[in-house]
């Protein structure tokens, strides 16, 4: 029987590996820490779906706003085709044991986000995504099946025939953590859900894992990526000293939350009895105000902090029914607790954060990568969920699209592994190269370069981009590579070290498609561009 190994114990990994195993495929699912530790367990707002393939008027609303926030560049059959695909998905999520919120009738209730001009995002109150892994890690920790391997990190993928991208993956090297030792996992079928690159950043929304190690794998066995430049910054991040930026959700600005600056909070608090929606500065830059897609709201904070000075703006709730907002984000409310912040009372400080990749490795209708030098895709390899691109998200994607994607995706590529019914190579696969390798002595020289790398990335590769700005961070990033390539070459693998390595890779490949673009869109900001059309 074919082995089929998962990187990643997110939505998508692990919602495929269920699929797999219901058809009767020993699956081993890999993963680096515990098996919820993903951004999925993170995911507050929702998962965005029309529940009835019929609702002609409700599927095409949902493609226009997804096509209007990828701002030109998605590409419309791939979002079609994934939004008629959401209300089957949603129901394999709901047998799976997912409990998405109801109202007093029973009947689903859905939220509304920045970008979308309907009621169409399922949730389980404001902890959307910690109930979905709840139920998929019920459903695959006891499924025969399926082998799940925690605290194992993947470090590189093992390719067949002397390292010829086009003859396909077969197995991957992993370290495992427990107890220090790298093995050979073998493959004849790898899928790769390894999530986002937040981690780049030094304020992000994103968890601890979310370090583009599979981007990196795959990009250094011949994996073609695509729209690299394209990071999307969540607008609305707790900003407080004392706490990491922990997301506030683009929902409570569905339910009528406001953002405003130092100025507009005095002005509105100087009149009385009138909404704060008027008094945002957010008007200047869309006519929805708090409610523009989130390229266009993180800018404008982003400019207007750059105008002030200040290090936040604030997120206003106190105009809005209390117990409606405890009830409804008690998650939030309950991390607010640690800060003596109440929802419906107390202006939140919040500044942008890095959230999501838009772009990534470039893969076909059913999630199969592109080799960079052949363009054909790469034998065995699958890629699903944030790693890769499929053109659903254009240069920015839509709130609560992404957990969609992935489990269209994860869906799409266990069917087509079902389908085509893989065989099984038994050939012997090489042992990773240990041989001469030391354990580093000191790791504070990593700890110092990857500070200096989401340094770098922060000031340089953010939400308003330079040309100076980008080759300045070009030449660091180079600096670095060398650097940490001569450590890895030297030293038996880490955890530290293996992520510090392909940030840097990732890093180095957002700011390389950042300099290639000649045009701003979506996510891509880069005022010289807009001073050379003389705006
Ligand atoms: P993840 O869920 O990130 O899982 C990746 C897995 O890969 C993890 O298990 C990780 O440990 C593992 N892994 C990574 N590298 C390795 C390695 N080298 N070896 C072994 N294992 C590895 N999207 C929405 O649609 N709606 C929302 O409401 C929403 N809210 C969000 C809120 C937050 C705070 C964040 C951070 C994101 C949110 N998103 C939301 C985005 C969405 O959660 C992610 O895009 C999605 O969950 C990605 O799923 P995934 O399965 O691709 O990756
Ligand atoms: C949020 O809840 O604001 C995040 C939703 C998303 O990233 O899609």
């Amino acid at each position: 029987m074919a082995r089929i190994v998962i990187i990643g114990s997110g939505i998508a990994g692990l919602f495929a590996a269920l699929r797999l195993a219901d058809a009767g495929h020993a699956v081993t699912v890999i993963t680096k820490q515990r098996p919820i530790d993903s951004s999925t367990n993170w995911a507050q707002g929702g998962i965005a779906a029309i529940l009835d393939k019929t609702d002609g008027v409700g599927l095409e609303s949902h493609i226009k706003d997804t096509l209007a926030s990828g701002d030109g560049m998605c590409d419309e059959q791939v979002v079609r085709s994934v939004i008629e695909e959401s209300g089957a998905r949603i129901r394999d999520l709901l047998n799976i044991g997912v409990q998405f919120e109801t109202d007093v009738d029973g009947e689903f209730h859905f939220v509304k986000e920045g970008g979308h001009s309907e009621r169409r995002i399922l949730h389980a109150k404001d902890a959307t995504g910690k109930e979905i892994e709840r139920a998929l890690n019920d459903a695959a920790s006891t499924h025969s099946n399926i082998i799940l391997k925690p605290n194992t990190l993947a470090m590189d993928l093992i390719q067949t025939e002397h390292q010829n991208p086009s003859k396909g993956i077969a197995g991957v090297w992993c370290l495992n953590q427990e107890n220090d030792t790298v093995f050979t996992e073998p493959a004849d079928i790898l899928m790769l859900a390894t999530g986002g690159v937040g981690q780049l950043w030094s304020q992000t929304t994103n968890p601890p894992v979310a370090t583009g190690d599979g981007l990196a794998m795959a990009y250094r066995a011949g994996a073609a990526v695509k729209d690299m430049a394209f990071i999307q910054f969540h607008p609305t991040a707790l900003a407080l000293k004392s706490d990491r930026p922990f997301l506030i959700t683009e929902a409570m600005r569905g339910e009528g939350g406001v953002i405003l600056d130092d100025e507009g909070l005095r002005n509105w608090q100087a009149e009385s009895e009138v909404p704060p929606g008027p008094f945002s500065f957010t008007l200047n830059h869309s006519p929805l105000g708090s409610m523009a897609t989130r390229d266009i709201v993180a800018r404008a904070i982003d400019q207007r902090l750059k105008e002030t000075g200040d290090k936040h703006v604030y997120l206003i709730t106190s105009h809005l029914d209390q117990k409606h907002l405890q009830d409804h984000f008690p998650n939030i409310q309950n991390r607010l607790n640690r800060h003596n912040l109440k929802l419906g009372r107390d202006p939140l400080p919040v500044s942008p954060a890095a959230h999501y990749i838009v772009g990534g490795l470039a893969v076909d209708e059913v999630g199969r990568p592109h080799c960079r030098e052949s363009g054909e895709v790469l034998p065995s390899l699958y890629a699903i969920g944030e790693v890769a691109c499929t053109g659903m998200h254009g240069a920015n994607r839509l709130a609560s699209n992404s957990l969609l994607e992935a489990v269209v995706y994860a869906a799409r590529a266990a069917n087509h592994i079902i389908e085509s019914t893989p065989q099984s190579n038994d050939s012997p696969l090489p042992d990773w190269r240990a041989d001469g390798l030391e354990n580093l002595t000191e790791h504070v020289s990593l700890t110092h370069d990857r500070e200096s790398l989401c340094n770098t990335m922060s000031r340089e590769v953010g939400i308003v981009r330079r040309f100076t700005r980008l080759h300045r961070a070009s030449r660091r990033l180079q600096l670095l590579s060398k650097e940490v390539d001569f450590m890895w070459r030297k030293a038996l693998p880490s955890r530290q070290i293996v992520e510090l390595r392909n940030l840097i890779l990732v890093g180095q490949l957002v700011t390389e498609d950042a300099l290639n673009r000649t045009e701003n869109r979506g996510l891509h900001y880069n005022k010289d561009l807009i001073e050379d059309e003389g705006l």
